[in-house]
This record gives C-alpha cells, sequence and structure tokens, in this order.
C-alpha cells in the first residue's frame, strides 16, 4: 500500500472485500472482512470466525487486529482499518471492536466503510468511540 494521507481507500475496502471470502459465517450468512493499514504501510486483513457457541464469535476487526499483534507486537499503528460486509450496507465496527482496536490507532486513525453505491466513506475513529476507557 503506497501514498500518502489522501489514500486509495478503494484498494484497503478491496482487501477487506477479499479477506471476507474466507469468513465463517455459518449462522448469520453475514460476511464481514476488515483490512488494517498501519503506520509502516503494511496491510494485515481478517474475516468473521462464528461459533456455535455464539459468544466464541470473532469479529473480522479483531480476526485483523490479531493478525496485526501477532506478526508486529504491540508497537504497530493503526493508520486506517477498512470493513466490507457481504450485504452492502456500511457495516461499522461494533462496540467491542471500537474497544479492542483504540489501544493501537493513531490519533488520525480512519475507518473506511463501502457505501450502499460501493463508494469508500471515511470516518475518523476517535469519532466513533467518545469518552473512550483506556489504562492511562
Ligand atoms: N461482525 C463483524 O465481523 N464485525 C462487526 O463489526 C459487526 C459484526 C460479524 C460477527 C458475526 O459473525 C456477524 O457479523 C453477525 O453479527
Amino acid at each position: 500500500m503506497t501514498g500518502s494521507r489522501t489514500e486509495n481507500w478503494q484498494e484497503l475496502l478491496a482487501k477487506a472485500a477479499q479477506a471476507a471470502e474466507h469468513a465463517h459465517a455459518p449462522y448469520s450468512s453475514l460476511r464481514v472482512g476488515a483490512a488494517i493499514l498501519t503506520s509502516g504501510g503494511t496491510v494485515y486483513s481478517g474475516c468473521n470466525i462464528e461459533n456455535a457457541a455464539f459468544g466464541a464469535t470473532l469479529c473480522a476487526e479483531r480476526s485483523a487486529l490479531a493478525a496485526m499483534v501477532s506478526t508486529e507486537g504491540s508497537d504497530a499503528l493503526i493508520r486506517a482499518i477498512a470493513v466490507w460486509c457481504s450485504d452492502k450496507r456500511p457495516c461499522y465496527p461494533c462496540g467491542i471492536c471500537r474497544q479492542a482496536l483504540l489501544p493501537w490507532c493513531e490519533k488520525t486513525a480512519v475507518l473506511v466503510v463501502e457505501n450502499a453505491d460501493g463508494s469508500p466513506e471515511t470516518l475518523s475513529f476517535a469519532s466513533l468511540l467518545p469518552y473512550p476507557f483506556t489504562d492511562s
């Protein structure tokens, strides 16, 4: 992934959509993919992984987060995260994922979702989680 702050969000969304191809979603049939762009320019992706014990289900965003931290360690930082889901509505991260991603987000981190017309919509991650709980 190359480019400046005016990134090619379509490309990051495409990686999220690609990850959704691996979704394990026999219960909801909703395939979700996430692609994290790090400060260093690497992309990590993940998909949702459902379980018969519903509470054990892993969202795509936390799946991508696990890939990033497992590979780069906890110093990695998120510049942007794109989320794509199969029913074509914009897929905003659930509350647990917002909280889980927070410690790794740059202050200016961006969420990218796909609008109904297929174009990328961007939001600041900070706007998704006001008054966050942190350890400091
Ligand atoms: N899901 C995600 O992967 N990310 C979200 O932010 C919202 C929900 C998944 C979990 C479950 O497999 C399916 O979507 C339906 O809730």
